[in-house]
């Protein structure tokens, strides 16, 4: 699928509405609001998928991803993402999400928060509650990583 024109961008102040729709429209929940945290792809000018890169200290957490649904299915949010995590490269950016299956597919690998050798990392992690997590799938939830280039 070409997608030619497709262009990421940080979102402006102006880009808040449209980023509050498509947050409506896909039902993805979020605390807070700060335009500045997102990013946008937009398609021959028109914002058509949206992400948010939170930093906690030297973490950065991927939230509210999401394409229209009507622009679904032509490859958007992989275009989107390649772009979104090459920008970051330097950093691991990690997330929680119930679709591991399409974050695997860009290079997103899963992460057991039980595991001895993370103690140091769950330490520092951002609450779970600040992502809304406690209102979504708690069975289905994974925590996932994508390693920045060291
Ligand atoms: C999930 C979402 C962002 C995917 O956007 P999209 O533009 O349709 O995705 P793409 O077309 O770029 O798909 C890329 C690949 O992921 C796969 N994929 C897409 N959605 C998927 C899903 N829900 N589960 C598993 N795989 C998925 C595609 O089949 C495709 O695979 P391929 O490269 O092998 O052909 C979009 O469906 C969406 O906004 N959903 C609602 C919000 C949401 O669930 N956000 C994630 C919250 S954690």
């Amino acid at each position: 699928m070409l997608l030619e024109g497709f262009q990421v961008k940080r979102a402006l102040k102006e880009d808040s509405a449209a980023i509050k729709k498509i947050v409506e429209d896909l039902d993805l929940s979020y605390k807070g609001f700060e335009v500045s945290d997102f990013f946008v792809g937009k398609l021959d000018g028109k914002i058509v998928a949206i992400a948010r890169v939170q930093a906690f200290d030297d973490i950065l957490f991927l939230t509210c991803v999401g394409v229209i649904e009507k622009y679904q299915g032509r490859g958007i949010a992989k275009a989107f993402l390649e772009k979104l995590t090459a920008i970051h490269k330097d950093k691991d950016i990690y997330l929680n999400t119930v679709i591991p299956e399409f974050f695997q597919k860009l290079g997103f690998h899963s992460l057991d928060l039980l595991d001895p050798s993370l103690s140091e990392l769950v330490k520092t992690l951002p609450p779970k509650k600040l992502f809304n997590c406690e209102e979504c799938f708690p069975e289905r939830c994974r925590f996932m990583v994508k390693r920045g280039e060291k």
